[in-house]
């Protein structure tokens, strides 16, 4: 039976040296020694894989040092300018468990979430092939497991490739470079972007910035970055998120009719692996039907692989499929998704088939 110092040193070996690998070894050992891991953990023993209590330990850790409550462990964290060697670190994250484990054994209960703006590039490039082929250049954006709902923001992102460009160029967010092949740019204009998710997070919020920006890996400066940059975006602008789960909000957004000459793009990213098979195929029923009533694309960068316990950790790795499926009553309906091309999991980049 896998026990939870396994699962530590599983992830540690799949991480670059640094922080997080060193410190998911020493919990590993502390945890097997009884020590202040256990008591932390004591409660998560027979969790599943996907839980990943590793990286809910880590990110609530972490949001101890970005709230400057253990300020001094500052110096481990590469995004927050910190240079020290990682060696020995756990000699100086060990007391800080021991200061905080209740709040550490509340961490646990959050489970992690990410909202990556780099994936606004696939998205990007996939509502400009559907915005393209439809001759529709109102947009109304509605996004599945949207988190914080950043990417519903990909207009006011700067994004670029070589020789086109899209959004304003003095955005926060500069993402540049981020697709191998040719890009057309189309002009479009959103008329209007909602999001929902099951644990919609509100970027409005100190709360809600800081539980994003625990969940980056500290040795992982460019996504840091790019989730600052995107926060100034949405400070400035705020989407809303509902809480709801995708299928049931998907049929309600759709049911009354969507105004004349808007095409609507329903998009999500990296969340279908998390869904039940019945969230799957209801979020399909929803979209079959109102192809039949109104235009609508269909745009996922989704990863073609479902989480699967029994193969944790030995999963093959398989990069995450740009697909745009197109209809317009009386005009045209793609049969199937149209495979547009494959992206690594951050979003960026984007490599277009061929
Ligand atoms: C890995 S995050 C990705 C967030 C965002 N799409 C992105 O690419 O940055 C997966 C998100 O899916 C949400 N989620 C999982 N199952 C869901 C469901 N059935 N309905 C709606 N959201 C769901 C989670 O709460 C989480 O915010």
């Amino acid at each position: 039976m896998t026990t939870l110092a396994d699962r530590f040193r599983r992830h540690a070996r799949m991480l670059p040296d640094g922080l997080y690998r060193t410190l998911m070894l020493a919990m590993a050992e502390d945890w097997q020694a009884g020590g202040v891991v256990a008591e932390i953990c004591r409660d998560w023993a027979d969790a599943p894989g996907s839980a990943v209590v590793q990286l809910r330990l880590m990110a609530g850790l972490q949001r101890l040092v970005l709230s400057r409550t253990e300020p001094q462990l500052a110096v481990y964290y590469p995004n927050l300018g910190g240079t020290a060697s990682p060696d020995g670190a756990w000699q100086d994250f060990e007391p800080v468990l021991r200061r905080h484990v209740d709040e550490l054994r509340a961490a646990l209960e959050v489970a992690p979430q990410t909202n990556e703006p780099g994936r606004s590039v696939p998205l990007l490039v996939g509502l400009f092939d559907a915005v393209r082929r439809s001759g529709l250049a109102s947009v109304r954006l509605l996004e599945l497991g949207a988190s914080a709902g950043l990417n519903l923001l990909v207009d006011r992102f700067y994004i670029a490739g070589d020789g086109w460009s899209a959004g304003p160029a003095t955005s926060p967010l500069r993402l540049t470079d981020a697709v191998l092949g040719p890009v057309t740019p189309v002009p479009y204009t959103v008329t209007d972007r909602r999001g929902c998710d099951l644990a919609p997070i509100d970027a409005a919020t100190t709360e809600g910035r800081l539980r994003l920006t625990s969940f980056v890996w500290p040795h992982d400066l460019h996504r840091y970055e790019r989730l600052r940059a995107a926060l100034a975006v949405a400070a400035e602008h705020p989407v809303p998120v509902d809480a709801a789960p995708a299928s049931s909000w998907l049929a309600a957004m759709l049911s009354p009719p969507a105004a004349d000459g808007t095409l609507t793009v329903v998009w999500h990213s990296i969340t279908r692996q998390y869904w039940p098979a019945e969230e799957i195929a209801a979020t399909s029923g929803v979209l079959a039907a109102a192809r039949r009533r109104m235009p609508i694309a269909h745009v996922a960068m989704e990863s073609p692989v479902l989480v699967d316990d029994r193969a944790e950790g030995e999963r093959e790795y398989r990069p995450a499929e740009l697909t745009v499926q197109l209809s317009v009553p009386g005009a045209l309906a793609d049969p199937a998704p149209v495979l547009l091309g494959t992206v690594a999991d951050h979003g960026v980049p984007l490599r277009l088939a061929t």
